[in-house]
């Protein structure tokens, strides 16, 4: 299962090549057939390395993958159901309405960060419920500041000189929600749903820890250690505590 879907759906088509059966939840409908198209040709021009990568039957691979273009239904909803990727946009991914313990993997690229804590919570709270007991919680989490991809003068650590009040209004509006949580408070807000971390493995380089000294974090920051605070991305691998190895 997968939450935030977005408009570009590589990761649960490529797990459906794969033969997965995938259950995606965006709170908004993102997706054109144009997008679908555009990643299964992204898909198309990478086949022959995934396969080398994964020591997977390239042939095989191909074939499915021509199956999924030929399928070409009216709208993005009826194409990837009919190959195995159940689109609910828009929808709410803490009422998914699926049977208790039928999923295996609980995931989701780059969307945590645009979910106000309290959703998290109730996010996770699902994903308790809907896992396998041997299921796999694996989040991909980025906490940089997103305006640093669209504006040069602006670092990847600049939402951290923000009151909580003037975020509020430049980063956490309509158009653009960004939580600013530091991994600890993920870490913390899985633990507090039932999950046990497995793995982290965390993005921070030198040249981050020295853009960050030249930054006055604002006070809501100022008790996190400079590693965390200069991590621009995450990835998280969890189980449930009660039945994890
Ligand atoms: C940056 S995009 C990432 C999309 C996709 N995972 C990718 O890697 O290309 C963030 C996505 O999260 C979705 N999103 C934000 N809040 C959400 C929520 N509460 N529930 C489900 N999806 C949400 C957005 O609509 C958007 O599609």
């Amino acid at each position: 299962m997968e939450i935030g879907t977005g408009w570009v759906p590589t990761v649960p088509l490529g797990l459906a090549l794969l033969g997965a059966e995938v259950y995606t939840y965006d709170h908004l409908a993102h997706l054109r057939n144009n997008n679908l198209r555009t990643t299964l040709d992204l898909l198309h021009t990478s086949i022959d390395d995934i396969a080398r990568q994964m020591d997977l039957d390239r042939d095989g691979l191909r074939g499915r993958l021509d199956e999924f273009v030929r399928v070409n239904a009216r709208n993005p909803r009826a194409w990837l159901d009919r190959i195995g990727v159940h689109y609910n946009a828009p929808a709410d991914a803490a009422q998914t309405g699926l049977p208790p313990e039928t999923v295996d993997i609980h995931f989701s690229v780059n969307v945590l960060e645009h979910i106000p804590s309290a959703k998290l919570t109730d996010i996770f709270s699902e994903a308790y419920r809907v896992l396998k007991p041997k299921g796999l919680l694996w989040h991909g989490v980025d906490t940089s500041d997103e305006f640093a991809a669209i504006d040069p003068q602006v670092t990847h650590f600049n939402c951290l000189k923000y009151s909580a009040l003037i975020w509020r209004l430049i980063g956490q509006n309509k158009i653009h929600y960004i939580n600013r949580l530091r991994k600890s408070e993920y870490l913390k807000l899985f633990g507090s749903t039932g999950f046990k971390i497995i793995k982290v493995d965390a993005l921070i380089t030198p040249e981050d820890l020295t853009t960050l000294e030249h930054i006055r974090v604002n006070r809501r920051f100022r008790s996190f250690d400079k590693t965390e605070l200069a991590m621009r991305h995450f990835i998280v691998a969890a189980q449930k505590a009660a039945t994890a190895s």
